[in-house]
């Protein structure tokens, strides 16, 4: 019997992609061209399962016009690039990669918060323009991590494991608004506190976005909200681009509205707002919150166990083990 044909969209561990050539005809990517949505229909013409990543869009079009897809398995925990209604409606399994990247992608959070706070990358730059010439008691002065208000917006795990960190590893208040709220046997060991959006706004010192991206949360950071927030406050974004309003970002920046921001992610990544790159007061990193070596690798190797399942091999045949749509598993 001849092995099902996959698409590997982007470039990946070769070892990973050595382990589907056990199970698939693979074609790959190891140049790791971007493909356009015409080329991306085109290579996956006669494919039953597809590798991605956030920088593939599988919309209605794109499986419409691919009618063999049985499978799309997301090297991402964020999937809004996959139409997941449309993906269940074709009967197509649709796979992401949570809970292997929750500790690495708080820690990264974590980090750029602090190094929001505390300057280190615009600091570091004026070091290095030479421009260091003496001590002086208010230079680079900020607000302090430890023991301020830690405002989290979008409590899933990686939320959870934020506010870990700040609760435990640095005293801090935690605060959080999320569509529902924890269980209380959860929130009483980090004393984190639910509250609306409006009173994280108004008493979060360092507000951490970590929600997932949808057409609700768009904008969900605009000039609204970023006129509520405490002045001196910093934001930190490690979840979407396009849930912060850029534009009005650079603004409150500008303006000195809030302190400062930490952004890995950005609206129409991987460009970034001409504005933002303008401002010293904001740590701006490429989409690498993830980005650990064991992290990266367990990631790659859950969206390979997720297309082998679900293409009908390995021990786990037809059951991904992070299946976005389980009613497909009802319906068969
Ligand atoms: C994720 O897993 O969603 C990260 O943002 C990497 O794309």
């Amino acid at each position: 019997m001849s092995k099902p044909s996959v698409l590997v969209a982007r470039a990946v561990f070769p070892e990973v992609v050595a382990r589907l050539r056990e199970h698939f005809e693979v074609e790959d990517n190891p140049t790791d061209t971007i493909y356009s949505k015409p080329q991306l229909i085109e290579r996956l013409q006669g494919k039953a399962g597809a590798f991605t990543t956030g920088s593939e869009r599988i919309d209605a079009e794109v499986l419409a016009a691919c009618p063999q897809l049985r499978a799309v398995c997301n090297m991402a925990v964020g999937f809004n690039n996959v139409d997941l209604p449309a993906c269940t409606a074709r009967g197509v399994m649709a796979t992401n990669t949570p809970d292997v990247l929750t500790e690495t992608t708080a820690d990264f959070g974590f980090a750029l918060m602090m190094a929001t706070a505390r300057r280190i990358t615009e600091s570091e730059r004026f070091l290095r323009r030479g421009e260091w010439t003496r001590w002086a008691y208010d230079m680079f002065i900020g607000p302090d991590v430890h023991g301020a208000t830690l405002g989290i917006l979008g409590m899933g795990r990686i939320g959870q494991a934020i506010a870990r960190r700040g609760a435990l590893g640095f005293g801090m208040k935690v605060i959080y608004h999320n569509r529902s709220r924890l269980p209380a046997g959860q929130e009483a060991p980090l004393g984190a506190r639910w509250v609306d959006k409006a009173t994280l706004l108004r008493e979060a010192d360092h507000l951490v976005l970590v929600l997932p991206y949808s057409a609700e949360s768009h904008h969900a950071i605009g000039a609204a909200e970023l006129a509520q927030m405490k002045p001196g406050a910093t934001l930190t974004n490690v979840a979407r681009g396009g849930i912060v309003d850029d534009a009005a970002l650079a603004q409150a920046l500008r303006d000195g509205r809030i302190a400062a921001a930490g952004l890995d992610v950005f609206e129409g990544e991987p460009s970034v707002h001409p504005a933002l790159l303008e401002l010293p007061n904001v740590v701006l990193t490429p989409h690498i919150a993830s980005a650990s070596l064991a992290t990266r690798r367990a990631m790659a190797e859950l969206a390979a166990d997720n297309l082998i399942a679900a293409l009908g091999c390995g021990p786990r045949a037809g059951r991904p083990p992070s299946l976005l749509n389980p009613e497909l598993l009802a319906a068969r």
